[in-house]
């Protein structure tokens, strides 16, 4: 019998480009999940079902030194970091988080790898979470912050997760009833998506740097710096989420959504037409509270704060706006808050 462990992809509800920035971020896990079982092998490989694809990644049992370029380096950083002196595994993955959507497919795929890397040694979450994340910033190279692979961990079904990146703790927001999450996928991801992103993390710096602060969670000013404007103000919006959140006021949760979306398209500068398209339209459909970019923008998803009984409406609407709109039929998925890996 083959051993099986899961982690879940997330959607950030609020706290956008903050948590390399030693802000707050408010993901929920969601009830889509990378799964990968374990057989022992001669060799370390590894087999992706949505792929179609099997590659070997070891050599007398050693895993290699080197990046290809290829989807199999995130499983290659992971064997290298927790596989490396035990026995070799093949390892068959099998995720519905869609591949590139901003839903944190590679968190949740390093997560999920990990656990069957380690099979069932037990291991202190958090140390869990640093361990993933280093392999993403110093094997993969991506130098983003803790909240995808935090959230895959340690999500709490029906809850959202208000983590202070500062101090990696975090706490659970118990979401309100009554409400519907829908993710909108606008299938696109725009080419400047990772090298922007590093833009985004020198610039973030060097604003920190000009206002003399060790990082922008400090500033309270923005000086007029676009970026540093939106750091700030996400932060505050964030905890004031959390707050209309514990008074169950759904309104104020979506005005803040909205607010976000504004300050990441026009200080931030990480949305795109398809992104806006998805939010105005959203913003007109009466049954929705707020709706706002999710994950690192250039495309990916947008999530909708809908009231529950107009969700499926909502979900015709939107599907028939974007493809009237863009000729491309966008991904829905209606998620609910869940449970982190095991
Ligand atoms: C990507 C990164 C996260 C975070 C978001 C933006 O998903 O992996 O660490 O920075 O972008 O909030």
């Amino acid at each position: 019998m083959p051993n099986r462990f899961r982690a879940p992809g997330r959607v950030n509800l609020i706290g956008e480009h903050t948590d390399y920035n030693q802000g707050f971020v408010l993901p929920i896990a969601i009830d889509l999940a990378c799964t990968v079982t374990t057989e022992p092998a001669p060799e370390w490989t590894v087999t992706s079902r949505q792929f179609g694809e099997t590659c070997v990644l070891s050599e007398n049992g050693v895993p290699g030194e080197r990046k290809r370029g290829h989807w199999t380096d995130y499983v290659l950083g992971v064997v290298r970091e927790f596989g490396s002196g035990r026995p070799p595994l093949h390892l068959t993955v099998d995720s519905a988080v869609p591949v590139g959507s901003g839903l944190s497919s590679s968190a949740s795929l390093e997560v999920s790898l990990a656990l069957a890397c380690l099979e069932g040694q037990p291991i202190p979450p958090m140390e869990l979470v640093r361990r993933v994340h280093q392999v993403e910033t110093d094997f993969i190279g991506l130098p983003c912050g803790i909240m995808d692979q935090y959230i895959s961990v340690f999500g709490r079904l029906g809850h959202a997760v208000l983590i202070d990146c500062r101090s990696q703790q975090s706490h659970l927001v118990p979401l309100p009833a009554g409400v519907e999450y829908v993710v909108i996928n606008t299938m696109v991801k725009h080419a400047l998506a990772t090298s922007a992103y590093a833009t985004r993390v020198a610039e973030c710096a060097a604003d920190a740097a000009a206002l003399g602060v060790t990082s922008l969670r400090e500033a309270v000013i923005s000086g007029g710096r676009p970026r540093a404007r939106h750091i700030i103000s996400e932060n505050a919006r964030v905890l004031e989420f959390v707050a209309a959140c514990e008074r169950g006021d759904l309104a104020a949760m979506g005005q803040l959504m909205f607010a976000s979306h504004l300050s990441l398209r026009e200080d931030y500068e990480v949305s795109c037409p398809e992104l806006d398209f998805l939010v105005d339209q959203a913003a007109q459909f009466p049954g929705v509270y707020g709706a706002r970019m999710t994950g690192g923008g250039f495309g990916g998803c947008a999530i909708a704060l809908v009231n529950a009984g107009d969700a499926t409406a909502f979900e015709q609407t939107i599907t028939d706006a974007y493809q009237g709109r863009f000729g491309r039929t966008p991904g829905v998925y209606r998620v609910t808050p869940s449970d982190g890996a095991a």
